[in-house]
This record gives C-alpha cells, sequence and structure tokens, in this order.
C-alpha cells in the first residue's frame, strides 16, 4: 500500500511522558511544554488526565494545566477521563478532546483502572454520551494490543472486540496501544490489518511505547497497512504506572526525521521540537532517550 502524503502527531508528552515521572513535574513547566508543542504545530497535544490524584499523583493537577495553557486556535487538546468524574473535570476544563481508556487485557484493566473490561465499558458509555452531548470530540484507547505485562498474550480477537465496542459508542478515534513496546512489525500488522476491517483506517492511531527498541519500525509497518496517525512523546518520555517494565513512548523527533526522509508532511516545526526536547531533558536533569533529537543537538554544539 502506498504512504500517506500526510500523518497526524499525537503528541502525548505532556500526559503519558510526565505521568510516569517519580519527581512531580511543577505544573509551569508543564504548561510552558503544551505551550511549545503547540506552537511547533502539533495539531493535537495530549495535556492532561482527569484521574484519580490517589492513582497518579504527577497528574493531579490537570485543571490548572488547562487553565493556565494559551489555546492555539485549531489545536485540539486531549485530556484522559476514565469516568464521569473526570468527564465533569474535562468540561469544566474546557477540553477539546477526551480519551477514554480501556484494554484488550483483563488483567490490565484491573491494574490501571481497577475495573474488567466489561464493567470499564459500561462506564465509559455515559462518558461518551455526555461528551458527544457537550461536543467534544471522543478518542478510545486500547491498552496492550499488542502484548500484556500481566497476561502476556493478547489474541487479536480481544483488540477487535474493544474496538467494536468503542465504534458502537460512536467514538471518533481508536487508539491501537502497544503499552509495553512488545510488538514487532508482523504483529503490528496483523492487529491493524484485523482493527481496520472493521474501523476506518482514518479513524485508527498508532500508540507505540518503545521498550523493545521496535517503535519506529511498527510505525513504518502500521503506514503500509494505512494508518496516518501516530502518537508520540518529545525525547521518549512516558510510560504507564501501571504497566511494570514499561518505557516510554517512541521519540517525536526521530518520528519527524523518520517521516521527513518518506517524505511524508506532519506539519511541525522539527528544529523546535528537538529544542523542546532538549530543553524538558534539561529540566529533568537527565537525557533524553530521542537518538535524532541528541544527534542534533550534538551537532549543533560541535
Ligand atoms: P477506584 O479507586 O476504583 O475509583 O479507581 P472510585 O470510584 O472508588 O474512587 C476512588 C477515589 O478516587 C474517590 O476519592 C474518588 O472521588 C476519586 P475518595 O472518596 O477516596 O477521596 N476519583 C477521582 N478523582 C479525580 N478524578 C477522577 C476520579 N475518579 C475517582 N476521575 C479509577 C478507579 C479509574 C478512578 C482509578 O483506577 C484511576 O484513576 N486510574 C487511572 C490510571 C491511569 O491514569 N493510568 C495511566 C493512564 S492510561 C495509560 O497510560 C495508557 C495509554 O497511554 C495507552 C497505552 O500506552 O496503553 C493511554
Ligand atoms: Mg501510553
Amino acid at each position: 500500500m502506498a504512504l500517506p502524503s500526510r500523518v497526524k502527531i499525537v503528541e502525548v508528552s505532556p500526559r503519558d511522558g510526565l505521568q510516569n515521572e517519580k519527581e512531580f513535574v511543577p505544573t509551569d513547566v508543564k504548561v510552558e511544554l503544551v505551550n511549545r508543542l503547540a506552537a511547533a504545530g502539533f495539531p493535537n497535544v495530549e495535556a492532561a488526565s482527569f484521574v484519580s490524584p490517589k492513582w497518579v499523583p504527577q497528574m493531579a493537577d490537570g485543571a490548572d494545566v488547562m487553565a493556565r495553557i494559551e489555546r492555539r486556535p485549531g489545536t485540539i487538546y486531549s485530556v484522559l477521563t476514565p469516568n464521569m468524574k473526570g468527564f465533569e473535570g474535562a468540561l469544566a476544563a474546557g477540553a477539546d478532546e477526551i480519551v477514554i481508556f480501556g484494554a484488550a487485557s483483563e488483567a490490565f484493566s484491573q491494574k490501571n483502572i481497577n475495573c474488567s473490561i466489561a464493567e470499564s465499558i459500561a462506564r465509559f458509555e455515559p462518558v461518551v454520551q455526555a461528551a458527544r452531548e457537550a461536543g467534544i470530540r471522543v478518542r478510545g484507547s486500547i491498552s496492550c494490543a499488542l502484548g500484556c505485562p500481566y497476561q502476556g498474550e493478547v489474541p487479536v480477537e480481544a483488540v477487535v472486540d474493544v474496538a467494536q465496542r468503542y465504534l458502537a459508542m460512536q467514538v471518533d478515534e481508536i487508539d491501537v496501544a502497544d503499552t509495553i513496546g512488545v510488538g514487532t512489525p508482523q504483529r503490528v500488522r496483523d492487529v491493524m490489518a484485523a482493527v481496520t476491517r472493521v474501523v476506518d483506517p482514518a479513524r485508527v492511531s498508532g500508540h507505540f511505547h518503545d521498550t523493545y527498541g521496535q517503535a519506529l519500525a511498527n510505525i513504518l509497518a502500521a503506514l503500509e497497512t494505512g494508518i496516518s496517525i501516530f502518537h508520540t512523546s518529545v525525547a521518549g518520555l512516558g510510560g504507564c504506572p501501571y504497566a511494570k517494565g514499561a518505557t516510554g513512548n517512541v521519540a517525536t523527533e526521530d518520528v519527524l526525521y523518520m517521516l521527513r526522509g518518506l517524505d511524508i508532511d506532519t506539519g511541525v516545526d522539527f528544529d523546535a521540537v528537538v529544542d523542546i526536547g532538549q530543553w524538558m531533558s534539561a529540566h529533568l536533569n537527565r537525557k533524553g532517550s530521542s537518538r535524532a533529537g541528541n544527534a542534533i543537538a550534538a551537532k549543533r554544539a560541535a
């Protein structure tokens, strides 16, 4: 299949990237990160989570972050909402898009959101309905679509089943998420082929963590199956506190570098993203994991 000429990148570092940091990242830094990403041209920035602060203390300041960011016209600011309480927070905060997040693995569903897959779907239904009534876009994320830290193998049918339940709720976009980065390109092709048999590929995104170094290869495999939306995180930040051993999302800089080489447009200012990655890494007092970002920063310094 011909590769798309344009790809939508959803920048998830303010949420997926920072939710896993041990030290609390100050609200000011989160706000600056969201603002800089939006200014760099990302059409969609995942800015915060409205989850229980007991479960994810790092995201406890979501309402403040949303209140203080500058809203760029045309940018979609998304937030995670596991239940109606989260949705009420998201609505009050003026989120453009909410993300319901379920899993294709029962074990992970229990660990991450403290309920079964069926219970999670029942919990999401009123959330999606309320969002639709309020004119808020909805994304449905499917964790552990390529493997689970607790259960191991996850059947393709389990991923398709959650996708169909999301479709029945009329979500706008469906995220196929490799929470622990165990997927390899053939498995990605199989899962994406199965999901896109029931969902329009234009509404499916790939969310790949890079734990096993497969994420770029997996993105290329997904591109070849007609997927044109990907989630990335500057400096490769990220991980889920309830997914043991998972490291960050694929680094935004690496994905932009690859897409540029493939002549695929994203509308994002690559140099600005390298700067953001270096700034954020300096703030966190460690070297970021983006190979392309670090290579370009080293070349600039030489
Ligand atoms: P629970 O303990 O079963 O919920 O947690 P509960 O309804 O019994 O509530 C317990 C307490 O939390 C109560 O407070 C609620 O008010 C409060 P208390 O009475 O004890 O003081 N509470 C909330 N507070 C703020 N906002 C809310 C909210 N809901 C309840 N929305 C719950 C169930 C879903 C809330 C919990 O398990 C939770 O918050 N989980 C979130 C976990 C999470 O954020 N994980 C990381 C994001 S997912 C991810 O990273 C994967 C992804 O990147 C894709 C991939 O890579 O796979 C998206
Ligand atoms: Mg994730």
